[in-house]
């Protein structure tokens, strides 16, 4: 009889610890951090408006006073990106991945913005990875940093930054060089 109760007694204690899924659980166990690594990355940012295979599209614009609807980026707007990235400077150069997400105008001018981009890389060992940016861009400055807080992947629990520079600028097609530091 006692040795029943006891068995009914380990079998209950299993039953209650095992998760049971398809129902809401939490778990807290202590974070046993792994060995950090530092990557860095260099590659080029292409984005191109106005045409229709344009890599930048504004979603979203403030009917305000003074918005000039023929510029492709306006004051309290949004625009979506889905720009390649590629290895070199030449439009030439190897696509290796690309840029998704939006940035954002929340000011009266459009010299803020705030970005809101996954980097995913579609080439070699990166291959199905991705960074996550979520940070200002203060665009009216030649060297730039963004934040980067995230990551998938090779990049799972990624911190890092990305450092910008514009290297060509035309009324229809923008070429920023990226150099992104991260620790995963
Ligand atoms: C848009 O892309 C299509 C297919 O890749 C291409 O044939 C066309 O020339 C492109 N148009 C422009 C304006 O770049
Ligand atoms: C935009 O604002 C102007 C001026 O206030 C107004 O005449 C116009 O109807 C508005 N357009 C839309 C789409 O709301
Ligand atoms: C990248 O991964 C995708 C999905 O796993 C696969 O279809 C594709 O062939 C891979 N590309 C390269 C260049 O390895
Ligand atoms: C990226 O790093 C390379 C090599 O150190 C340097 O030549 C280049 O100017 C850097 N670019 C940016 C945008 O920081
Ligand atoms: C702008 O980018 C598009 C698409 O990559 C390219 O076809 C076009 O030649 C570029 N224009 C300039 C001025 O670089």
């Amino acid at each position: 009889m006692e040795r029943t109760l006891t068995l009914c007694w380990i079998l209950l204690l299993f039953i209650s610890m095992a998760p049971v899924y398809g129902q809401y659980y939490s778990e807290t166990v202590p974070y046993v951090p792994e060995p950090k690594k530092v990557t860095n990355l260099h590659f080029f940012f292409r984005g191109t408006v106005g045409s229709p295979n344009a890599t930048t599209i504004t979603v979203a614009r403030a009917n305000a006073t003074g918005n000039d609807n023929s510029s492709p980026f306006s004051p309290n707007s949004m625009v979506v990106h889905d720009a390649p990235l590629t290895a070199g400077l030449e439009p030439t150069s190897e696509i290796i991945g690309n840029a998704q997400g939006l940035e954002v105008f929340p000011g009266h001018d459009t010299t803020s913005v705030v970005v809101y981009l996954d980097f995913g890389f579609t080439k070699g060992d990166l291959n199905g990875s991705s960074i996550s940016v979520f940070s200002r861009n203060p665009v009216t400055e030649t060297e730039r940093e963004l934040a980067v807080v995230g990551g998938r992947g090779k990049f799972r629990l990624a911190k890092g930054f990305a450092l910008l520079k514009t290297r060509f600028l035309s009324n229809t097609n923008v070429t920023v060089e990226y150099n992104v530091t991260v620790i995963h």
